[in-house]
């Protein structure tokens, strides 16, 4: 039998001697390791009789044993020393800026929407939607518009492939379908008797949406969104539309000594019916509100047809009304300035980033608009 112990202390002081953890494992690898000291004395067992293993082994165990311990003693204490020395000399500087975050920001039409919806929730309206893809009835039938009206021909309007019945939906080309939901729902029997959706006008609502012709240039996209207005009630006339859009129009551009003018026009649905223009100027390529000799073109509007107000079952000889359709973008390229109308829709970060909104900065008419 051999004596280990000097094996053993010779182990113990290369332990104690490990100046860092890594030092430490070398110590580890030569005693333990596969070809360690310790691990070959281990094979040594097989080779003996019995008698000899009955004394060896426990006495080998037990040298591996101490070591093992001895080890995981040191690597204690030695992490300790390493985890003292850095808390020592790193510190954490707690003024220093965190990484710089890119933050989304508000589409301009998004803000103007937002812009539009507070004024007129101030003035009493309430909001309104419709499906953005609708039948021939909802956009055009219903609206008054006859049956060979150029409106329902191909180059303005998407349409769809005909169903199965035979019938061919469209995307809507204006936000006025809404006003024939809208009226049709104030007159409709409600679907049980405990439910009443069911009203009598009066109707105050705005519709905001999205819309779609098939059109593009630099004041006109494919896809574009309107603002819809519907006021119903009894004896309303023409000097309450222009009224209300005027209030509108100044409290928008936040400019009390706007100009603005309205120009007779036709609509199917409206009757009379006519475009409000603001004054402005043009110069180099850029719009100024309030100034100048130009004329921009911002809304259709019109009483409300007596066959509209017919075909959505209200009796026009009780109920009269009027709407009108704003031109979303339009309205916010010509209160933020943006020269191009299609870089509305074009999806660059780096135009967004400039002509976008804070998320935080909610519109209202009490604190400023934007
Ligand atoms: N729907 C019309 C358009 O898209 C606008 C409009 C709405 C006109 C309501 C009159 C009344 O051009």
């Amino acid at each position: 039998m051999t004596d280990h112990s000097q094996l053993e202390a010779d182990l113990m002081a290369r332990i104690a001697a490990a100046a860092d953890v890594a030092a430490l494992e070398a110590v580890r690898v030569a005693a333990l390791g596969k070809q360690g000291e310790i691990s070959a004395l281990l094979k040594t067992l097989g080779g003996m009789s019995p008698d000899e293993r009955k004394v060896a082994g426990p006495a080998i165990n037990g040298l591996r044993d101490r070591i093992a311990a001895a080890l995981a003693e040191r690597r204690q204490a030695l992490e300790g020393l390493e985890m003292e020395a850095r808390l020592a000399t790193e510190s954490l500087d707690l003024s220093l800026p965190g990484p710089p975050r890119r933050r989304g920001v508000v589409h301009p039409t998004m803000q103007v929407m937002e812009e539009m919806i507070s004024i007129f929730a101030e003035m009493g309206f309430s909001l309104a939607e419709g499906p953005d893809i609708e039948d021939d009835f909802h956009n055009f039938t219903a609206l008054n518009f006859p049956p060979k009206h150029p409106a329902r021909e191909m180059h303005d309007t998407f349409w769809f492939p005909p169903g199965p019945d035979g019938e061919k939906k469209l995307l809507r080309t204006h936000t006025s379908p809404v006003q024939v939901r809208v009226m049709q729902r104030t007159n409709a029997p409600p679907p049980a008797a405990w439910i009443s959706t069911s009203q009598e006008p009066p109707i105050r609502v705005i519709v905001p949406g999205r819309t779609y012709r098939q059109d593009s240039d630099a004041t006109h996209t494919p896809m574009f969104h309107q603002m819809e207005g519907l006021v119903i009630d009894r004896n309303i006339h023409m000097g309450h539309l222009k009224w209300t859009l005027d209030q509108f129009i100044t409290r928008f551009f936040e400019i009390d000594t706007i100009v603005t003018r309205f120009r007779p026009h036709h609509f199917p649905f409206t009757e009379p019916s006519a475009e409000m223009d603001v004054q402005c100027e043009v110069s180099a390529g850029e719009v100024k509100i309030g100034q100048g000799t130009d004329w921009s073109e911002i809304v259709g509007c019109g009483m409300v047809h007596p066959n509209v107000l017919r075909n959505c079952g209200l009796d026009p000889d009780e109920w009269q009304g009027f709407a009108f359709g704003f031109g979303v973008d339009r309205l916010g390229r010509l209160k933020y300035g943006m020269p191009d109308l299609r870089d509305m829709f074009s999806a660059d970060t780096r135009w967004l980033a400039h002509y976008g909104f804070s998320a935080f900065a909610t519109p209202n008419p009490a604190s400023g608009l934007s």
